[in-house]
């Protein structure tokens, strides 16, 4: 395993997680990389980040690949999460030379987590890191992606380490934005931000604001997921994170359902049909068919959301129950909403997905929508009636610049 030039005297010393298949609920079919970046100046060598506990003997292969353990003198924790830090006692065990910082909150967290045994000391801005010829600057970034999140910047080599933002679950030989190719990079940007910091939108743009107001030249964006973001691209990035955080919904429709016996994804078929023809962008997906993360990238910037299910002893399908569940943490907002679906001798699901929408503070102006058994050709064509008023009025909104909101 080797270590991987950034720039002058900054290695990607990460590790490939090829097979994760699954980020607690947020599905990951292209696997994911927890990036850690070796900083060598003339007195001091860093380590920005760890990485998660199974993946700590690669991590440490690629930093031997450098330079010996034990020149490693410091240790810096830019958020607690486990996937980058469960691993630190045994990186710390095997660079005994080497004391860990964090900010004031990872601190605590690297105490609650691993001991109060493994200390670490508080950094804060005014106290930057004199490696030798590099500096390393620590900016908190609450919220991005938890409390004790922080930047860590290297301004001689306009090197932004910024651990969850501007990351992607993306498993790649290729360490670049621009080795992978622009297009993926964005999108399995946008899919990250919507599944991880979907509800954190306005703290997220703050963090982007600050690093823009502290003029930082920015030569390299590197994230602790994924890809590491070259000059050349990283307008794009940024542009593209400040679309994520702004909540402008568009003439989209999502529908996201499932089926027990068939009449629900009838219904669902033909609302999407209805909505199409009133004019909107309509996106179908049923969750026996896929994991959360795509409707949940759709919804970023969605008008309307329309969620259906089977009945299932007098309530929603458990498929269904398990997407509200996942959506209410990451709270989509800007939109309206609709719930349908079918029972054949008890009702009681489209109530309890209403009850979901009304814990959103989703609107849902045509009510629900719901069949006994199968629908019969009246209902299909009432079904797609209901669809297109979501469409009509998504296009509508888009027109008047004034979209439905949430309640
Ligand atoms: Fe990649 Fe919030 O951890």
């Amino acid at each position: 395993m080797h270590a991987v030039s950034v720039t002058d005297s900054i290695w990607w010393v990460g590790a490939i997680d090829w097979n994760l298949r699954d980020f607690h609920g947020f599905d990951t079919p292209l696997g994911s990389t927890y990036n850690a970046y070796l900083v060598i100046g003339e007195r001091e060598i860093a380590l920005v980040d760890t990485v998660k506990t199974p993946f700590v003997p690669e991590m440490l292969a690629r930093v031997e690949s450098v330079v010996p353990l034990d020149r490693v003198t410091l240790i810096v924790v830019n958020h607690v999460e486990p996937d980058h830090c469960s691993g630190l006692r045994a990186v710390s065990e095997a660079c005994p030379n080497a004391r860990i910082v964090a900010s004031p909150g990872g601190v605590r967290g690297i105490a609650e987590f691993h001991g109060p045994d493994l200390e670490a000391a508080a950094v804060s801005p005014a106290e930057p890191a004199d490696l030798g010829g590099l500096t390393l600057e620590f900016l908190p970034m609450p919220m991005v992606h938890w409390p004790d999140s922080m930047f860590t910047y290297c301004p001689e080599r306009a090197c932004l380490m910024c651990n969850d933002a501007f990351g992607q679950h993306l498993a790649s030989s290729e360490r670049f934005a621009d080795e992978v190719g622009l297009d993926l990079a964005i999108e399995q940007t946008v899919v990250y931000f919507a599944n991880i910091l979907m509800p954190l939108r306005s703290q997220v743009a703050k963090a982007v604001a600050k690093v823009v107001e502290k003029g930082w030249a920015l030569s390299f964006i590197a994230p602790s997921h994924g890809v590491i973001w070259r000059e050349r691209d990283i307008p794009t990035v940024i542009d593209t994170y400040d679309r994520c955080c702004a909540v402008e919904p568009t003439a989209k429709v999502v529908v996201v359902y499932t089926t027990m016996w068939g009449s629900t994804d009838m219904l669902a078929r033909e609302i999407a049909d209805g909505a199409r023809e009133a004019g909107a962008d309509v996106h179908l997906f049923d969750l026996a068919a896929t994991g959360y993360a795509s409707p949940t990238r759709e919804l970023l910037d969605a008008g309307a959301v329309l969620v259906g299910s089977s009945a299932l002893h007098h309530g929603m399908h458990p498929r269904v129950a398990g997407y509200l569940q996942f959506l209410v943490g990451l709270r989509p907002t800007g939109m309206i909403a609709g719930a349908f679906g079918s029972f054949g001798w008890s009702s009681g699901a489209t109530s309890q997905i209403e009850g979901r929408f009304s814990e959103l503070g989703l609107a849902t102006p045509f009510g629900d929508f719901t069949v006994k058994y199968r629908p019969a050709p009246g209902d299909l064509e009432r079904a797609r009636a209901w669809g297109a008023s979501f469409g009509e009025a998504v296009v509508a909104g888009v027109e008047s610049g004034a979209l439905p909101v949430a309640e």
